[in-house]
């Protein structure tokens, strides 16, 4: 069983005297890589406008994993639904999830939580991927939760502490 609260206290290391949210992304998705079993892929994707005006997307941001899908939209696919309904998934079977977007065929089950802002708006996603079924607990989940309010407080999503 994955240690979380060490896990965060190696985040917060990470990224406490560093302001450059690319980084501290890069590196958190690097922690969650390494310190993680049985997982494929591990990163982010932060909400963008589309590439043709109209309604944001998901834009991949930093991973750790083979190359990716790069814009995900809104309530579609595990990422798209998270952000929409702004709430963590889990999925134990990514083939038997709706819409599912596939970007690494040896991923068989997901877990997404979203990133926000200080008025709760979803300003990007942490999303996992497994080659093994049902990988991620609701151990698991609670772990990733509050590792994504540390990085919520500490990557100037909040305005307060962004100066
Ligand atoms: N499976 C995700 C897409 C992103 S990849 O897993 C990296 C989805 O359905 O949103």
């Amino acid at each position: 069983m994955t240690d979380y609260t060490l896990l965060n206290a190696q985040l917060t290391a990470l990224i406490e005297d560093e302001p450059d949210r690319t980084a501290n992304l890069a590196n958190a998705a690097a922690l969650l890589k390494s310190e993680l079993p049985d997982v494929n892929w591990a990163g982010f994707y932060l909400v963008g406008p589309a590439r043709r005006p109209g309604a944001d997307e998901l834009v991949l941001g930093p991973f750790q994993g083979l190359p990716a899908c790069i814009r995900l939209p809104y309530n579609k696919g595990v990422c798209g639904t998270a952000w929409a309904r702004n709430t963590s998934l889990v999925v134990a079977d990514v083939h038997a999830f709706p819409g599912h977007i596939a970007c690494d065929s040896a991923s068989l089950s997901e877990v997404v939580v979203p990133l926000r802002d200080a008025s709760n708006r979803v300003v990007g996603v942490l999303d996992l991927d497994s080659p093994r079924h049902g990988r991620f607990t609701d151990d698991d989940l609670r772990g990733l939760e509050a590792f994504c309010h540390t990085l919520e407080s500490r990557l100037a999503f909040h305005p307060k502490e962004s100066s």
